[in-house]
Formats: structure tokens, sequence, C-alpha cells
């Protein structure tokens, strides 16, 4: 038995149809409930729901063989050891600096001011504002990072930002982009080795179903 970890919300909703297209079904009534160890068409294959940034956790001490993380995930974890094998090209979106519509972010760094940023992504972050030699204090957030700049918390953001619907919709612009971001199939080191065959076998068809869509 194998198990793939993953997270509830836009990775769960677009690996379930990479699976499917690999062959793999999962029961939609068991998808859309709350159980959090989900059997698959596959009776060698089993998906474990966890937080997104629980999933190299998980991977990394091999109580899931498999996870699909996204790479801010990964970079934010430090999770060293994961083989990363495949770039899903799914949940797709850009790690950005963004702040509110009336601040000349490019004059603030010009200047050198001392910028206020709130963000969850502590480390790409931090490691984004160094390159560039922008001074910056960091303030750590969980969520809804866009309105940090609003009520005065700080002076602009490092967020994800997908549609963009979610900056326009708080009056923010994003002024620079740090990173592509797309989801990862990472591996655990040791089960590469116990379970090679049915861990090969299900890299194949996911690659093989991944060249399919490209080649459409
Ligand atoms: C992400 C991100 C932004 C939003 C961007 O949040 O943090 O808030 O999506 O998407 P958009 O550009 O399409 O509007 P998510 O909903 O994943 O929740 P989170 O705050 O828990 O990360």
């Amino acid at each position: 038995m194998i198990t793939l970890a993953l997270s509830k919300g836009r990775i769960f909703d677009e690996t379930l149809p990479l699976l499917a297209r690999a062959g793999i079904s999962v029961d939609p009534a068991l998808a859309d409930s709350r159980s959090l160890i989900l059997p698959t068409g596959d009776p060698e294959l089993r998906l474990i729901i966890v937080r997104a940034s629980d999933v190299p956790t998980y991977v990394r001490y091999g109580a899931a063989d498999l996870g699909v993380a996204g790479a801010d995930v990964l970079l934010e974890s430090g999770v060293k050891g994961l083989y990363q094998p495949i770039d899903l090209g799914i949940g797709r979106c850009r790690l950005c600096v963004a702040v509110p519509c009336g601040f000349d972010y490019p004059q603030a760094v010009r200047r050198g001011a001392r910028l206020r940023v709130a963000t969850k992504y502590l480390q790409s972050a931090r490691r984004h504002f160094a390159e560039k030699g922008v001074h910056v204090d960091l303030i750590k957030l969980y969520g809804s990072m866009e309105l940090a700049p609003l009520v005065g918390l700080a002076d602009g953001i490092v967020d994800l930002v997908s549609s963009g619907g979610t900056l326009r919709a708080n009056g923010l612009v994003e002024v620079e982009e740090i990173m592509p971001i797309s989801a990862r199939l990472i591996v655990n080191q040791a089960s590469l080795k116990t379970l090679a065959g049915p861990i090969g076998r299900l890299l194949e068809s996911i690659e093989s179903t991944l060249a399919e869509a490209q080649a459409r």
C-alpha cells in the first residue's frame, strides 16, 4: 500500500482529476466527506488529507510515501531530503510583493526606507529582500495578509497571487514578482527504495498523463 498526502482546497481539487486521468478514481462522496483517509480505485493507493504546510512533514517521516505540495510550502518548510521528481503544473500562482495603490514602492526602496512587510512566507520574503538590499521588518501572519496594509499593520505584503482578485478587492497592487509557484510531487527517499515498484508505476503513469496533456 502506498500513501499520498494531499491538502484540501486547490491542490486536492486539481490533483483528483490528474489521478483520474491516470486511471485512479476516488469516490466523489468520500472526496466531499470529512474523512482523512481515502481509499482510491487502486487498492494499492490511499490518500491522506493533511494541512498544506504539514505535507512535507508527513512525507519526510514516511507517514506518507508521497505528497503534493506547492513550491511555496516546500521553500518555507525547510524540510530536507525529499525527492521532487515531478512538477505537476497545478496550483499555479506567483509569490508577489504587493502594496496599497497609493504607496510609491520604488521610491521607498530608492531612498532606502525601512519597510514593514506582513507575510506567511518569511523565508522566501527574507531571501528576496536581502538579495535586493531592501531593508524590511517582517511580520508573520497566518492568513488574510491583504488586510495588514489597510489597517496600518504593514506597508506591504508578500503573498500568493493567482487571479489578482483578492488584491484588487482590497485596493492593493502587485509591485514585484518573487517567483512563479506550482505544485510538486514529493517522495520519501526510503519509500522510493522499499516501494520502488508501485511508486515507479505511479510516477510513470502521472508523467505520461502530464505529457499527453502537454501534447494536446
Ligand atoms: C490565497 C492568497 C490570496 C489569494 C490569492 O489565499 O493568500 O489571499 O489566494 O488569490 P487570487 O489572486 O485569485 O485572489 P487562500 O484563499 O489560498 O487562503 P490563505 O489565506 O489561507 O492562504
